[in-house]
């Protein structure tokens, strides 16, 4: 089965997450080919805009906890790094379509949207540090930058979970829709961003994201060093296994 699946339609590009029976739990496989979507639709210019969903009812349960014992990510290139790279090089609109379960990555990638539509079904979680990892794809810099230093700890080291209505609060979603006509609305947005001037939109996006680009860089550069220590400590693969395992977690850690 192809876990990513591309479409394009006229000027749109849909990229959907399509591992359901995992809640779209992310490989390595999968964060390469996704980061090869986004790189070919920064590239055509007969993209206008891109939608981002996920199949089954969930968006995406963060990265597979087997994936990690399996290809723990080093502090260089990685296929994280990879797809932190071209998304921060997308200057075309990214729309995204949230619903049910969205965990760890399956939130922090989020920030690198321009809309996100929430069905009244998502449920949110950064529980990095209860798997004894520290956070990712930047978000150590961009959800303080974005909620203040309390409202981001208690994403990023409580890993509280939060639902919808609290994530529009937030602001890490543009607006909360019912879930059966989630699709339509991230569509519909989509569409409307596809058919406004394409060179003004891309332009707009670059300079909107101009400032924030350089510390999202440096705050990626430093987690992944420490990510890749923690990834492969003894308290991390303890948690990763008991999960795996389904059993119960020890203290450090706890399903989401
Ligand atoms: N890595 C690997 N497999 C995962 C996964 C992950 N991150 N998240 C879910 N799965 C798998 C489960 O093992 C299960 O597989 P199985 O059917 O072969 O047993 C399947 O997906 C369904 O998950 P399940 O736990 O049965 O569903 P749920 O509705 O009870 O709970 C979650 C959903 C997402 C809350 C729960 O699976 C979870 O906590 N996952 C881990 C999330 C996480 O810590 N991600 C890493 C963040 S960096």
């Amino acid at each position: 089965m192809n876990e990513i699946v591309i479409e394009r339609s006229g000027s749109i590009l849909r990229v959907m997450l399509n591992r359901p029976d995992k809640k779209n739990a992310m490989t390595s496989a999968m964060y390469a080919a996704l980061a090869g979507a986004f790189k070919d639709a920064a590239g055509d210019d007969g993209i206008h805009a891109v939608l981002w969903h996920a199949a089954g009812d969930s968006f995406c349960a963060g990265n597979d906890l087997g994936d990690f014992l399996k290809n723990p990510p080093g502090p260089g290139e990685s296929p994280q790094a990879i797809l932190a790279t071209a998304l921060l090089n997308l200057d075309k609109p990214l729309v995204a379509a949230v619903q049910g379960v969205a965990v760890g990555g399956g939130v922090t990638l989020l920030t690198f949207c321009d809309v996100v539509v929430a069905g009244e079904s998502a449920r949110f979680r950064t529980p990095f540090v209860d798997l004894a990892l520290v956070p990712e794809f930047g978000s150590t810099w961009s959800l303080p930058a974005r909620l203040g230093h309390l409202r981001a700890a208690e994403l990023l080291m409580l890993g509280a979970p939060f639902d919808a209505r609290r994530a529009e609060a937030l602001g890490l979603v543009s607006r909360v829709v019912p879930d059966e006509s989630l699709l339509a609305a991230a569509t519909d947005a989509t569409k409307a961003l596809a058919e406004k001037p394409a060179g003004a939109v891309r332009a707009c996006k670059r300079l909107m994201k101009r400032m924030s680009r350089e510390p999202i860089e440096q705050a990626f550069r430093a987690e992944a060093e420490e990510f890749a220590t923690r990834v492969r400590s003894a308290e991390a693969q303890a948690v990763f296994a008991a999960f795996l395992e389904k059993h119960a977690p020890s203290s450090t850690g706890r399903r989401a």
